[in-house]
């Protein structure tokens, strides 16, 4: 009745951002992310019939956490209360995806814990409803997550492995506070932008250019797309009523420096301050060097959820 698992944080190099069925987490759009192998989620649940209550770390949400322990509970037909205990290889909730790695491996140690064996495409349904971007950490390396149109429709899956890619995730750390907003909250508020529709327009061609940009390696291809999807969904975020703004005066400075293309390399930011510059293994060194008064995550293309 115990089991420890490990998640990758991920990064969306096409991003979710809007949800089409608030309750089950059903996106409105396809997204597609990379796992990162220097940020991880090591969570234990163990069921036990000496406990009265869940007990839950004091620093994690704790009714999100119990309703996702009642849906493992509901599917294996059981009633235990369990102890949840969680470590994380980076400062949670700034924008590097602590929800992510921390909803897949409570997914999967949970469901090992309680006895139940799930394929991949059950534990990356059951993962997006305790956070949406969870469902991209379950399968390996390169990850779409297809939106569909039911639960059972809506699951992610590898496009290629780890290995597929010597690519380089360098995530620079402007801070480590926590969010104020946290992503599923802003989220709410997607549908008040006045840019929302074009983004949706405008992604089923983007997916399918990065798609054929990750088949074909053409770094320089993925790296604008990626680029330009971050900007887009900033700039719903910034005009949605009332707008967000994720970024800090530190943040734009190192955009706007790789911007600069004085190096190869690309630019990409999810719901926090933090940024994350994309770039081939060969350019690892000049990146890290370039941005060495920051403190740096070094993240490759990483495996999905696993059990310890
Ligand atoms: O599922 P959440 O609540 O972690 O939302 C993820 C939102 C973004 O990180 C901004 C985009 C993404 O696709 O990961």
């Amino acid at each position: 009745m115990k089991a420890t698992a490990v998640a990758p944080a991920n990064i969306a190099l096409i991003k979710y951002w809007g949800k089409a069925d608030e309750k089950l987490r059903l996106p409105l759009n396809d997204s597609i992310s990379m796992n990162l192998s220097g940020a991880h989620t090591t969570t234990t649940v163990e069921f036990s019939d000496a406990l009265t209550a869940d007990e839950i770390p004091e620093a994690l949400e704790r009714e999100r956490i119990v309703a996702h322990l009642d849906r493992i509970r509901s599917a294996a037909g059981m009633r235990l209360y369990a102890t949840v205990t969680t470590r994380n290889s980076f400062p949670a909730a700034a924008g590097i995806a602590s929800s992510a790695s921390g909803f897949a491996a409570l997914t999967l140690a949970g469901v090992t814990a309680a006895g139940l064996t799930m394929s991949e495409k059950e534990l990356s349904i059951l993962a997006r409803m305790g956070s949406g971007s969870a469902c991209r950490s379950i399968p390996d390396g390169f990850v779409l997550w297809e939106k569909g149109n039911s639960s059972g429709t809506s699951f992610a899956r590898s496009l290629y492995p780890a290995s597929y890619w010597d690519i380089r995730d360098i995530l620079v750390i402007v801070s480590d506070e926590e969010k104020k907003i946290k992503s599923s909250a802003g989220m709410r508020g997607a549908t008040t932008s006045p840019r929302l529709a074009a983004r949706l327009s405008a992604l089923p061609a983007r997916i399918e250019k990065i798609r054929h940009a990750l088949q074909h390696k053409d770094f320089a291809a993925f790296g604008s797309l990626v680029e330009e999807d971050c900007l887009d969904m900033h700039a719903v975020m910034q005009s949605q009523n009332p707008p967000l703004n994720y970024w800090s005066d530190e943040t734009k400075k190192i955009m706007e420096d790789v911007k600069k293309r004085e190096l190869p390399a690309y630019v990409t930011v999810d719901a926090g301050p933090n940024v994350h510059i994309l770039c081939e293994a060969k350019d690892e060194a000049r990146v890290v060097k370039r941005y060495s008064q920051y403190t740096l995550i070094i993240n490759k293309p990483a495996h999905g959820a696993h059990l310890l």
